[in-house]
């Protein structure tokens, strides 16, 4: 192992070390006796600043180092501003702050560097038609801004996973695995590892020349890359990732831990080419790329509502504010100015939880909404589209 590699690893155990003292800290804190000195001492405070330390809520971020990884995808680098960076699991991400045109929004990033390393590395491409990608695809380096702390559920777990892993990814779907398969480059390997890596064109894949160097006389790693549009040619796979792909290059079906990152169209495919595999669901880890793209090709979407309908989005006791029928609700309230909580846009954490008082909206199948918030009228506003005028409680 590298010098440079054994600094990271021992970075990884460093913070691993953080996490469990803060546990066992907090353990002590709830069977401690409160004597005088104790009565002296903000054990509650010194826990809180520890747990904030390890899960910050927010971060200052600079851009540091932008770098060019294909035609239209690129990596952005940031240094944490107000404190060290905190440790994560491979695979999270975070929700980046952005302010367009007076709009403030934010969107989610996996993060494709690993725990321990100085900056923090997110990738994204480049999409004309979208409104926060152009826009962050020209960012320049020393540009400032916020995101959450480190999120998400969507990493392996040695308890729950298989030491069999199976990464699935679509155009820049690779980012959690990027973290994940550095990670495990750094702690040498400790489990198997096949990517399949789906992309339009040869010609315009992020970090194809690292996976390679990854894959190169490596027993534990094997990366298989998938084109769309490839013009024929010996040994270039053309197609999509359907099950004939996937029963070729994954030896052991029946016990490898599958996780899924990409485009809606492609999680959709490789579901259901898995489940016609006989790959059981608990055996198949997904991350969202964001809300649906076509809303109105989604199951039970109105055939007569056309995504142009103009409603209006009332905030009890403010104002009345357009809502689009092909737009969520959290995008109407971004462009009224109203700021509203978000970190995933996928309806998974539930931040952007408002209290629907009137009106229909629309929520795609599979949203995860919990049932107490059903009966009581909440809806995640990142997956609720509006079928006619609509008023919600305040915005958090
Ligand atoms: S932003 Fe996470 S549920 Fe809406």
């Amino acid at each position: 192992m590298s010098h440079n590699l054994r600094v990271r690893a021992r970075q990884v155990l460093d913070d691993l070390g953080q996490i469990v003292g803060g546990q066992v800290r907090a353990q002590a804190l709830r069977h401690t006796s409160w004597g005088a000195d104790h009565a002296r001492t903000d054990w509650a405070g010194q826990a809180r600043s520890a747990v904030a330390g390890i899960h910050p809520p927010s971060m200052e971020l600079e851009l540091r180092e932008v770098v060019e990884l294909s035609p239209t995808t690129r990596s952005l680098r940031f240094a944490r501003r107000d404190g060290r960076l905190p440790p994560f699991r491979a695979g999270q991400h975070v929700s980046l702050a952005v302010e367009i045109d007076g709009i403030r929004s934010s969107r989610p990033y996996s993060i494709s560097s690993v725990p321990g390393e100085p900056l923090l590395e997110l990738t994204l491409r480049d999409d004309p038609s979208g409104f926060v990608a152009p826009w962050l695809f020209r960012v320049q380096p020393g540009w400032r801004t916020r995101s959450s702390g480190p999120t998400g559920t969507f990493h392996h777990e040695p308890l729950r996973d298989s030491d069999a892993l199976v990464f699935v990814a679509g155009g820049t779907g690779i980012t959690p695995f990027m973290a994940m398969l550095r990670e495990l480059e750094i702690l040498g390997w400790p489990r198997k590892a096949t990517l399949i890596f789906g992309n339009r064109s040869p010609d315009d894949v992020p970090f194809a020349a690292e996976l390679r160097r990854m894959a190169r006389g490596n027993p534990a790693f094997r990366v298989v890359f998938v084109y769309s549009d490839a013009p024929a040619a010996k040994r270039v796979r053309k197609g999509f990732i359907d099950g004939a792909v996937i029963r070729g290059v994954v030896p052991a079906l029946d016990s490898a831990t599958f996780f899924l990152c990409g485009p809606e169209p492609m999680l959709a495919l490789v579901r259901g080419e898995l489940a016609a595999l006989g790959v059981p669901r608990r055996r198949v880890r997904s991350e969202d790329f964001g809300p649906p793209a076509r809303i109105t090709e989604q199951p039970g979407w109105p055939a007569d509502l056309s995504p142009e309908s103009l409603f209006e989005l009332c905030v009890v006791g403010g104002e009345r504010y357009p809502a689009r029928a092909g737009e969520p609700l959290l995008v109407a309230m971004e462009r009224a100015g109203l700021a509203p909580a978000s970190t995933c846009r996928t309806g998974a954490c539930g931040d952007c939880r408002v209290k629907l008082v009137s009106g229909r909206v629309f929520v795609p199948e599979g949203t995860a909404v919990r049932q107490s918030d059903r009966e009581h009228g909440y809806v995640h506003a990142c997956m609720a589209w509006p079928l006619e005028d609509c008023t919600i409680d305040a915005v958090r």
